[in-house]
C-alpha cells in the first residue's frame, strides 16, 4: 500500500508528514533509520493503548527497536502542569537521553502534552507524532504547538517545538468513536472555508463518505488538510502573520467551550463549527461576506450532522452575550485589549480583522441567540 508523503518546510531541513493505511505496523521500520538508538518511550493514553497499541509495539519488535511505555488516563485533565511533571520524572527514570525520539501516540492531549514535555526535557529532546484521531492528524499533530493547560485557560503554558516526523495512519480511524470523527472533521471543513473553495466543494459531495468510513475520502482529507496546514506554518512558524488564519471559528469556538466549562456537551471540533457558523455570519453582519456564503457554510456542518450555530449546540444552553465577549477578549490574539478575529470576504478566502469593535459583537451574539 503506498504511502503519502507531505514535507514541512520549517526549521532546518523540516520534517514529513506520511499518510496512509496500515502505517502503524510499519511505523517500527520507518522510525528505526532516524533513531540515535534503538530505543524509544511511548506516550500514550488507555483508550489509544487499548486500541491500537498492539500495532505499534508489534512494529517496533518487529524492528529491534526497545522500547517503554507510558500510558496516561485519557481525557484534557492530562494537559496539566501536575501530568508534565510526572511524565518527565517518568522519562527522566526510562533515561531518555537528548538525541532519543519518543513518541506521542495518541490525540490532541497526548500529542500536545509529549510534545511540550519532548521541548524542555534536557533543554529538548525529538519526539514523533503518531495522531490516531482525525482532529490530530489533520490539526494539532502537524506544525510544532505544544502546550499544556492554566488553571486561567488552555494551552496557556507551552513552546513552538517540531517533530521529527508525523505518522499518521488512516486505518487506526476505524476505532474512533463517531462524535470524535465528525468534530475532527469540523478542522477539515475549516480548511476548505478559510482558502480553499474547491476542496470545501469536494467535501460537500464526500465529506457523508468520509463520515461513513470511506478509507479513500479520508485519506484525500487528510492529506490535503495536511498540505495546507504544511503551507502556512511554512510560511509562518510562530503566527506572527498568515497562521492566525487557522484559527478561523476559535476564538468564538474557545467562548463557547469556555462558557460550558470545557465539559463533554461541546467537543473542541464541535466548537470550531459552531465557531466558524459564528464567523460567517458575523461577516456578513458586517457587509464583509455575502450572505450566500454563509448559508453554504452552515449548510454543510449541519448536513454532517455538526452545530451550525448557537441554537444547535446540544442542550441548546443559553449564552450571555456579555460573557461570551469576555472570554473572546481571554484568546492570545488579544493586543492591547483589543480583539482580532479571523473573518471572510467568502468562502474560501479568510483575513485577518485587527481591532475589532466589542460593541459590534456584543449586538452580534445577541442577533445570533445570546442573551
Ligand atoms: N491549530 C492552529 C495552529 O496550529 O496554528
Amino acid at each position: 500500500m503506498t504511502t503519502d508523503i507531505c514535507p514541512v518546510r520549517i526549521g532546518v531541513g523540516g520534517y514529513d508528514i506520511h499518510i496512509g493505511e496500515g502505517l502503524l505496523e510499519q511505523a517500527g521500520a520507518m522510525l528505526a533509520p532516524r533513531l540515535a538508538r534503538p530505543f524509544t518511550v511511548i506516550v500514550t493514553d488507555r483508550h489509544v493503548d487499548r486500541a491500537q497499541g498492539d500495532r505499534l509495539e508489534q512494529g517496533l519488535a518487529a524492528a529491534g527497536v526497545d522500547f517503554r511505555k507510558v500510558v496516561l488516563e485519557p481525557g484534557e485533565h492530562a494537559k496539566s502542569l501536575r501530568s508534565l511533571e510526572g511524565l518527565l520524572e517518568e522519562l527522566i527514570d526510562f533515561g531518555v537521553e537528548r538525541r532519543d525520539m519518543i513518541l506521542a501516540f495518541g490525540g490532541g492531549v497526548v500529542g500536545d502534552l509529549t510534545g511540550f514535555a519532548a521541548a524542555i526535557l534536557r533543554r529538548g529532546c525529538r519526539f514523533a507524532q503518531i495522531p490516531t484521531t482525525l482532529l490530530a492528524q489533520v490539526d494539532s499533530a502537524v506544525g510544532g504547538k505544544t502546550a499544556v493547560n492554566s488553571a486561567k485557560g488552555k494551552n496557556l503554558i507551552g513552546a513552538f517545538h517540531q517533530p521529527a516526523i508525523v505518522i499518521a495512519d488512516i486505518t487506526a480511524l476505524t476505532t474512533l468513536p463517531g462524535r470524535e470523527l465528525k468534530a475532527g472533521y469540523a478542522e477539515i471543513v475549516k480548511y476548505g472555508a478559510l482558502g480553499d473553495e474547491p476542496f470545501f466543494a469536494w467535501l460537500e459531495k464526500r465529506g457523508g463518505d468520509l463520515l461513513a468510513g470511506d478509507a479513500a475520502a479520508r485519506r484525500v482529507a487528510v492529506k490535503r488538510s495536511c498540505e495546507s496546514k504544511a503551507e502556512i506554518v511554512g510560511a509562518d512558524e510562530r503566527e506572527t502573520g498568515v497562521r492566525a488564519l487557522l484559527n478561523l471559528g476559535h476564538t468564538f469556538g474557545h467562548a463557547l467551550e469556555a462558557s460550558l466549562g470545557y465539559s463533554d456537551r461541546l467537543l473542541h471540533g464541535e466548537a470550531v463549527a459552531a465557531g466558524m457558523a459564528l464567523a460567517f455570519d458575523f461577516s456578513v453582519y458586517r457587509r464583509n461576506c455575502p450572505p450566500a456564503d454563509a448559508a453554504r457554510l452552515k449548510a454543510h456542518l449541519a448536513a454532517v450532522g455538526l452545530p451550525a450555530g448557537l441554537k444547535d449546540i446540544s442542550g441548546a444552553p443559553q449564552f450571555s452575550a456579555d460573557e461570551l465577549l469576555a472570554r473572546m477578549m481571554q484568546d492570545k490574539k488579544v493586543e492591547g485589549g483589543a480583539l482580532t478575529l479571523i473573518l471572510l470576504r467568502r468562502l474560501g478566502e479568510a483575513f485577518i480583522e485587527k481591532d475589532v469593535d466589542a460593541a459590534t459583537i456584543l449586538e452580534f451574539l445577541k442577533s445570533a441567540g445570546a442573551r
